[in-house]
């Protein structure tokens, strides 16, 4: 494959700007909503990549392959086919592990390419979480299932136990409910989602069988920028944007190189009336810049050359898909980036009216990305 993107990453080294060519990346966590949401947001995740796993926490949850199946239509129906000479969207379906999943329509669903993975919420932890479950341990009869059909478990890391801090949520379940599975189930296939802190990074290097997606908001920013010059419903997300010692261990273990690690952007649209109210909801839309907002993390990093094998490579090798063929070069504009020459919008509105901030307008102006 002739993809290593050091030798391709022709930047300092000449003096001119850092510009480096990627195969196009993939989205391994993403949140499509249905409706005329939908109608707004997919397009956005299916102009950037290749393959995109969709989570299913829609009202009611995507807990039957039928369901799935339907949900995928609708999804390549507002999509549409690719203009001349690209590759096709992806959309990868993921079932919602409820107490009440039927093992038996998950098998069949898994036989006829329907599901990919299964997703497990411990219920109350997020939106539309509450169909999830109350102890990952006790669903031994998925797990087992999952083992025998080699399908990987997702799982939303955080204890909702309310005498846990908010922001040692993600260390306490995965003490408390992903070790011992790990331990029980070795041949189970784990991505720990959104990976948010420290404790995240390490559980994931200490556990072969277990790998982490990261998202652009939580390598970008940090709680301060969350809550210390004005509280900032638009950062507001699950799990919660922790410290910039977490943010730290992100940004090594991303910019590592390592096989482990994957952009899993968890961009999850909720409109400004759900947002700027009394109780905001948790989700992030970073779908429109989520590339450029990770380019620039990379950048300050000094770890462009690890680029490609986070957003492109990684994920396409733990879920078993060859990477895209296709390319884009991302150039990054002069300092200050002051504008790209292309109109940067700040937010999306959806046929029906509803407004959606997107985040990452400020990188959005620093890289050109240009398809190749
Ligand atoms: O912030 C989040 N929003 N985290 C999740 O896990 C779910 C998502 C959503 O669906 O809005
Ligand atoms: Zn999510």
């Amino acid at each position: 494959m002739e993809l290593g993107t050091e030798a391709r990453t022709q930047a300092a080294a000449v003096g001119g700007p850092p510009s480096l060519e990627i195969a196009r990346p993939d989205d391994w966590h993403v949140h499509l909503r249905d409706d005329e949401m939908l109608a707004a947001v997919a397009p956005i995740t299916a102009a950037t990549f290749r393959y995109a796993l969709v989570m299913p926490n829609l009202v009611p949850p995507i807990a039957t392959a039928a369901a799935a199946a339907d949900y995928r239509q609708r999804i390549l129906d507002v999509v549409g086919p690719p203009s001349e000479g690209r590759e096709p969207f992806v959309p990868i379906m993921t079932a919602y592990l409820s107490p009440e999943l039927d093992i038996g329509d998950l098998r069949r669903g898994a036989e006829a390419g329907i599901w990919r993975a299964v997703k497990y919420y411990p219920a109350g932890a997020t939106t539309n979480s509450e169909h999830g479950g109350s102890s990952l341990p006790a669903c031994g009869a998925v797990l087992d299932a999952l083992c025998e059909m080699g399908l990987p478990l997702l799982v939303h890391a955080e204890s909702t136990d309310p005498t846990i801090d908010i922001f040692d949520r993600e260390r306490a379940f995965l003490d408390a409910e992903l070790a011992p599975v790990a331990d029980a189930w070795p041949e189970l296939a784990v991505t720990v989602e959104h990976v948010s802190t420290r404790a995240g990074v390490e559980f994931v290097a200490d556990h072969p069988q277990v790998r982490g997606s990261i998202t652009p908001h939580h390598l970008r920013c940090d709680r301060s920028d969350l809550v210390a010059n004005g509280l900032r419903p638009d950062l507001y997300c699950k799990p919660i944007i922790n410290s910039a010692d977490d943010r730290e261990a992100l940004v090594a273990a991303a910019t590592s190189g390592s096989p482990d690690w994957f952009l899993g952007t968890d961009s999850a649209p909720h409109p400004t009336s759900h947002k700027y109210t009394d109780r905001a909801k948790p989700g992030i839309f970073n779908a429109p810049f989520a590339l450029p907002v990770v380019a620039e993390v990379f950048h300050r990093a000094g770890a462009l050359a690890h680029l490609e094998a986070f957003v492109s490579l990684n994920g396409c090798g733990h879920y078993g898909y060859p990477p895209s063929g296709e390319k884009l070069r991302l150039t990054r504009v002069a300092e200050g980036c002051g504008s790209t020459g292309e109109p940067i919008p700040d937010s999306v509105v959806t046929a029906d009216g509803q407004q959606v901030i997107i985040f990452g307008v400020d990188e959005a102006r620093c890289w050109r990305i240009e398809w190749l």
